[in-house]
């Protein structure tokens, strides 16, 4: 380790630093395999807190969320999964560039995994940063029932701090016996703004305390696991410095508006540096929907001596990924319009195979959303794009619609390049951007992964309720 340490090193990291020092220069980088078991099986959870009773949830390892899987960059990670919910299920590696057939979408990429079945995902990855794995089938109520967890792929030199620690937010619709309410994808969710329930949980506990030092530095990474609900997190005194999207390296930079807006599907890792006095709480605070605003946890300082006297000045900045850069000039755009819903002015929409009134589309088939005309339903994965392999590609993407959408696409990253015609001011890469209500985003990638790719809304009931296609790189 050539960089300055903030801490004082452990006895343990000082020799693996010297023994890694020894090696390097004899040993070739060997890739580490990294072996997993999940188990998606029913389970009790503790979601509401007490007095309200355990929820009956589905949980990958008996826990939600599923086990925080932890590798190293360029590491083969291996996960076998097992099914044991009454319905089938697949994995999906939100965010990790891998090869098709390891991206868990049933019916595209793979069988469904039957209850009793098994199916083993093997892939590199060559990606660092915060990504996360949850279902593709049935994903509204799969996700929404906790099966979701994080999948961490360290750098090679992450920056020094003295904790790293990730928060997967959710919110859960829960019965007043703390059951998950039933009404799944019901038609009010499908056409308006999804699923919103109403517990939120870090790390699937509500309301609870977070315990930090004074003087200490925080990596802290945000994962929004919600089927529906965007976060807008206000930190109070605190001034977190951005330095991730989506798990790729940003310019460090402080809150836009003092504020971190997260849409379903998207991270974030901030660097945090509490500078607060001895006992006092920080209230982090989501005001997404106007008028809702409510805190979603304490940050608590202990009452001992602080770690540090000033704020370290180890750098935060994150090593980029490989990511292949887009070139403008030659890319070929496509233009791809989002519309439908409630207050849409969407009249008629192609499905399977016949333009029909958007009303019956909703009534009779439970469809509110069209991808350039098309809505898509159930395992309709007929490409609505082809892209060359290799090629720069432009969607200029125009949000149609009176709602938020966080638009994915599957295995590739892209540039978010332009908001409403105006030029980013910074590199930003994601794999999930979130488009207001009527805003034009243009986002730029080069097609260098072959393979049929589902492009959706990660709002669930959006994505159930017609908002999908799939691109086929070739
Ligand atoms: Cu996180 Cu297609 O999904
Ligand atoms: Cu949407």
């Amino acid at each position: 380790m050539t960089k300055r340490a903030i801490t004082a090193p452990t006895r343990r990291r000082f020799l693996a630093g010297a023994a890694a020092g020894a090696l390097l220069p004899l040993a070739p980088r060997v890739a580490v395999a990294s072996e997993h078991r999940l188990v998606a099986a029913p389970a009790r959870a503790a979601i509401a807190g007490a007095p309200y009773p355990e929820t009956e949830v589905w949980a990958y390892n008996g826990s939600v969320p599923g086990p925080p899987l932890r590798v190293k960059r360029g590491a083969t990670v291996k996960v076998t999964l097992a099914n044991e919910v009454a319905d089938a299920t697949s994995i999906h590696w939100h965010g990790i560039r891998l090869p098709n057939a390891m991206d868990g979408v049933p019916h595209l990429t793979q069988k469904p995994v039957g209850r009793g079945e098994r199916f083993v995902y093997e892939f590199a990855a060559n990606d660092s940063g915060t990504f996360w794995y949850h279902p593709h089938w049935q994903s509204h109520e799969q996700v929404e029932r906790g099966l979701y967890g994080a999948l961490i792929v360290e750098e090679d030199a992450p920056p020094e701090v003295d904790r790293d620690v990730v928060w997967m937010l959710d919110d859960w619709r829960l019965t007043a016996e703390a059951r998950i309410a039933g009404d799944f994808a019901n038609l009010f969710d499908v056409s308006h703004a999804g699923r919103l329930g109403n517990r939120v949980t870090v790390n699937g506990k509500a309301g609870a305390d977070f315990p930090v030092r004074r003087g200490e530095r925080i990596r802290l990474r945000l994962v929004n696991a919600a089927n529906a609900r965007i976060f807008g997190l206000r930190f109070g005194a605190l001034s977190p410095q951005l330095v991730a999207t989506d798990g790729h390296a940003i310019a460090p930079h402080p809150l836009g508006g003092n504020r971190l807006v997260l849409g379903p599907g998207m991270r974030a890792d901030l660097v945090v540096d509490c500078h607060g006095g001895p006992g006092e709480r920080v209230a982090v605070v989501d005001d997404f929907y106007p008028r809702q605003a409510y805190r979603l946890i304490d940050i608590v300082y202990d009452a001992g001596p602080p770690l540090r006297e000033a704020a370290p000045r180890a750098p935060i900045a994150l090593a980029p990924n490989d990511l292949p850069a887009p070139d403008l000039a030659a890319a070929e755009r496509h233009a791809i319009k989002f519309g439908g819903g409630m207050m849409g002015r969407l009249a008629e929409a192609e499905f399977r195979g016949k333009v029909r009134p958007m009303r019956e589309l909703l009534l009779e088939h439970g469809m509110a959303w069209a991808i350039n005309g098309k809505a898509v339903g159930g395992h309709d994965h007929a490409p609505a794009l082809h892209l060359k392999r290799g090629r720069s590609c432009v969607f200029a993407m125009e949000n149609d619609t009176a709602w938020h959408h966080p638009i994915h696409l599957h295995g590739h990253a892209f540039r978010v390049i332009a908001r409403d015609g105006v030029p980013a001011s910074r590199v930003e890469w994601r794999d999930t951007v979130l488009m207001n209500p009527r805003e034009r985003v243009d986002i730029a990638f080069v097609a260098d992964n072959p393979g049929d790719w589902m492009f959706h809304c990660h709002v669930l009931e959006h994505q159930a309720g017609g908002m999908m296609a799939v691109v086929r790189v070739a």
